[in-house]
Formats: C-alpha cells, sequence, structure tokens
C-alpha cells in the first residue's frame, strides 16, 4: 500500500492552522506534485461568508507560486465522523492540475478512510484539453 504519511502529516499541520471560526470546520489538503514536493493548505473563512476559501484551493495556490502545475496525489484530511470528499468547485480546481487517474485520498485525522480517483469524483469532466487547439 501506498505510504501516505507525509502527505497526512503536512495536511495535518495544515488543518490546524484553519481559519474557521464560522463553520468550525477545519479542513487540511495536501497536494504531491509530479516532482515528488508537497504542498498543504488549509480553509481560511471569511466574515463576509463567499469570501472564503477551501484548503483545496489554498494549496493550489501555494504549489502554483512554488512554480509546479502537475499534480500527483491529492489528500484531504477533516474530522470524522461523516466522510466528506472535495466540494464541487474543488474537484474541478483540481482538475486544472491532476489527471483523471490521480488519487483522491479522504483522510480523517487519525488516517486513511477512502481512496477515489479524481476522475470518479468528476465524471464526464470539462478540463484544459478541451480548449487545446
Ligand atoms: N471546505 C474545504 O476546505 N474543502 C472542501 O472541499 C469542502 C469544504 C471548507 C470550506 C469552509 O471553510 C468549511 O469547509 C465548511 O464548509
Amino acid at each position: 500500500m501506498k505510504d501516505i504519511s507525509d502527505m497526512l502529516a503536512a495536511a495535518n499541520a495544515a488543518r490546524v492552522n484553519a481559519h474557521a471560526p464560522y463553520s468550525n470546520f477545519l479542513v487540511g489538503a495536501c497536494l504531491r506534485g509530479k516532482s515528488g514536493r508537497l504542498y498543504a493548505g488549509c480553509n481560511v473563512e471569511n466574515a463576509a461568508y463567499p469570501q472564503g476559501q477551501c484548503a483545496e484551493a489554498t494549496a493550489i495556490g501555494v504549489m502554483v507560486a512554488a512554480g509546479e502545475k502537475a499534480i500527483a496525489e491529492i489528500l484531504v484530511v477533516h474530522d470524522g465522523p461523516i466522510l466528506a470528499g472535495p466540494c464541487g468547485g474543488c474537484r474541478q480546481r483540481l482538475r486544472e492540475f491532476a489527471g483523471l487517474d490521480a488519487p483522491v485520498y479522504l483522510c480523517w485525522p487519525d488516517g486513511l478512510q477512502r481512496t477515489l480517483t479524481l476522475g470518479e469524483l468528476l465524471p464526464l469532466s470539462f478540463g484544459p484539453e478541451q480548449l487545446t487547439r
């Protein structure tokens, strides 16, 4: 089985820094770039609610700012007991930088709960290749 302990540790470390005073739902995300480097993020809420940002979006921004644009693996961590996947908007955000075969590890802070691919989470999707001509 694939070792994702480094990704979970990075996502958990980001998660505890989440700014989520409105939902109290802390989320961490970690992306492994195709380079092997890790990029972590947390959710950042705002008193003007729609301005809040998901953990996945933060991690994508960190990755792009560091100069990487290809995601190999995705991990998201939040508290149990109800397992959740990335929101619809974040599935599309991830689709910009990850292949449909990229694994998405859904975790609680103490470990992996479920693994799906991005393609399973976002079937018949629209991506960058639709716009290449
Ligand atoms: N949230 C994420 O960070 N990622 C998701 O994929 C789902 C939801 C955050 C947004 C908000 O700060 C909180 O969880 C409750 O919706």
